[in-house]
């Protein structure tokens, strides 16, 4: 898709927190619109709220993306056994890591994909632990991640309402991205989310499912 199509498709309400960082960059322009390439998204969703904010915005993410013919794998943060890195470098930043746990599911998977979706709840002007956890066990895949040409974007709710208060994330997920070398695809930033369900029927949730349908 190209970034006219994405921007309509997202619906871009001025003064919404469809925050800055928005646009489909050149590359993704190419991917998405020249060759038609079917991606392989990789979906990481942190919240422990199995029927919570983001975990909904995920799944209209994911049904977008399905219906537009994309190969979706979706990893549960919160539901999977994913221990925090311990930093013993063991896997020199591109190996086996010590630990045997559910990351070895998702590794390949992380390797192959086109396209990585982060949805999180806002946790102390952070992402939630248990998708930090894994964020932080992409360092035994360092070598194989950073620098490839991969697609990201974030979907994030939070209960304040002041846009000030996203920035610390967006800067965190845009830094990120930077040091990968990955493009931002957008960013859906819903406010004002506090209780589950408050996100369903909500023009954030209907930007997602859009964002993923345009893809
Ligand atoms: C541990 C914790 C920390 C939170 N920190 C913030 C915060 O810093 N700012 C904020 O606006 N909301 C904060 N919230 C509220 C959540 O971001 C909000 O309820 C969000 O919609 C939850 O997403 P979910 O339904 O996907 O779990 C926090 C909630 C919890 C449980």
């Amino acid at each position: 898709m190209d970034r006219r199509k994405f921007i309509k498709a997202v619906g871009f309400a001025a003064g919404a927190t469809l925050l800055s960082g928005m646009g489909i960059t050149e590359a993704t322009e190419l991917l998405n619109d020249k060759t038609n390439k079917k991606m392989k998204i990789v979906v990481l969703t942190g919240s422990p709220r199995r029927n919570g904010n983001t975990n909904y915005l995920a799944g209209q993410f994911i049904k977008g993306a399905e219906e537009a013919g994309h190969e979706v794998y979706r990893f549960d943060c919160a539901q999977r056994k994913v221990s925090p890195c311990i930093a013993c470098n063991r896997c020199g930043m591109n190996g086996p890591c010590v630990f045997r746990d559910d990351f070895e599911e998702l590794r390949p998977h992380l390797v192959a994909a086109d396209m990585v979706v982060f949805a999180t709840p806002m946790y102390y002007f952070g992402f939630s632990s248990q998708l930090k956890a894994v964020i932080d066990r992409f360092y035994a895949l360092n070598g194989q991640i950073k620098g490839r040409m991969k697609q990201a974007a974030l979907l994030m709710a939070y209960a304040d309402t002041a846009p000030e208060e996203a920035e610390p994330m967006l800067l965190h997920y845009r830094t990120l991205l930077r040091y990968l070398g990955w493009k931002d695809c957008g960013t859906i930033v819903a406010a004002g989310m506090w209780p589950e369900g408050a996100v369903n029927d909500t023009k954030y949730s209907r930007m997602a499912y859009e964002s993923g349908r345009r893809l």
